[in-house]
């Protein structure tokens, strides 16, 4: 399985700090926060792997990872997003990276607690697909802005709902996403969303369409520190009290 690690965006919700610098590299407790979704694929088994990051910072990605031995990487591959055009146009440029293997794709600004070594070796079992992690999450002032699944009674499914009004569970979906190579040919065939971007979110119902798309209910701590000004700071206490990646 192939790792890649979508760095790029505009962070306006950290703005004024990502107006001079890229969101990833800002710190997370000792260190900057993109290398924690490098350590959470590594422990994953994750060897090959392609940094997507784009904007006027993307050089300091190569200053910090080099070629990712440092971080147990065997192989790193780095791509230039042109604009902030979105989750899934920039998974798009891995594609020829990816090359029909399975993949694994994280948000740069995603932390979690536990490994993800179970979920990853539950995608391998899956004959194919794609696998998204849930979080539990019982505020729903939180869930209005996150990707919330509505589940039917077996659990299954049924649509995952962006920024939804009425949250129809207690469930955030996080940015871990495994998918197998037919996700590049749903890539090219997404609209722009309202804002401009092609949305995660629609691969993601394109999965549950076709109901192949499955999923695992995250241990532990889950943030995303991209979030708002205080969920970075909530990342960073919990970091620095707990740690992350941690078996
Ligand atoms: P978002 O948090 O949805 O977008 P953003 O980082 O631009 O932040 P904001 O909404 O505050 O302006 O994106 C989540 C992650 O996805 C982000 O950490 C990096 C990645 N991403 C890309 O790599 N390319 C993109 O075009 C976008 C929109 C996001």
């Amino acid at each position: 399985m192939k790792g890649v690690i979508l760095a790029g965006g505009s962070g306006t919700r950290l703005h004024p700090l990502t107006r001079i610098t890229n969101k990833h590299l800002l710190p997370i407790y000792d260190r900057p926060m993109v290398t924690y979704a490098i350590e959470a694929l590594v422990k994953a088994g994750i060897t090959e792997m392609m940094v997507v990051t784009g904007g006027t910072h993307a050089g300091e990605f190569l200053r910090l990872l080099g070629n990712g031995h440092e971080y147990g990487i065997d192989r790193l591959f780095y791509a230039y997003q042109e604009r902030p055009g979105g989750i899934a146009e920039a998974l798009g440029l891995a594609e020829r990276f990816v090359d029909g293997d399975p993949v694994v794709v994280m948000l740069a600004d995603n932390i979690v607690e536990r490994s993800l070594a179970p979920a990853a070796a539950n995608f391998a079992d899956q004959d194919k697909g794609a696998r998204i992690l849930l979080s539990p999450i019982e505020e729903a002032s939180h869930l209005r802005h996150l990707g919330v699944p509505e589940l039917d009674d077996d659990g299954r499914v049924v649509k995952i709902i962006e920024k939804p009004e009425d949250p129809p569970s207690n469930f955030g979906v996080t940015g871990i996403y495994f998918y197998d190579a037919t996700v590049f040919d749903i890539i090219p065939t997404l609209e722009p969303s309202g804002r401009g971007e092609l949305e995660i979110t629609d691969v993601n119902n394109w999965f549950v369409s076709q109901k192949t798309m499955q999923y695992d209910v995250l241990e532990g701590f889950w943030g995303d520190a991209g979030e708002s000004i205080e969920a970075y700071y909530e990342v960073n206490d919990f970091v620095r009290s707990h740690g992350a990646n941690k078996d």
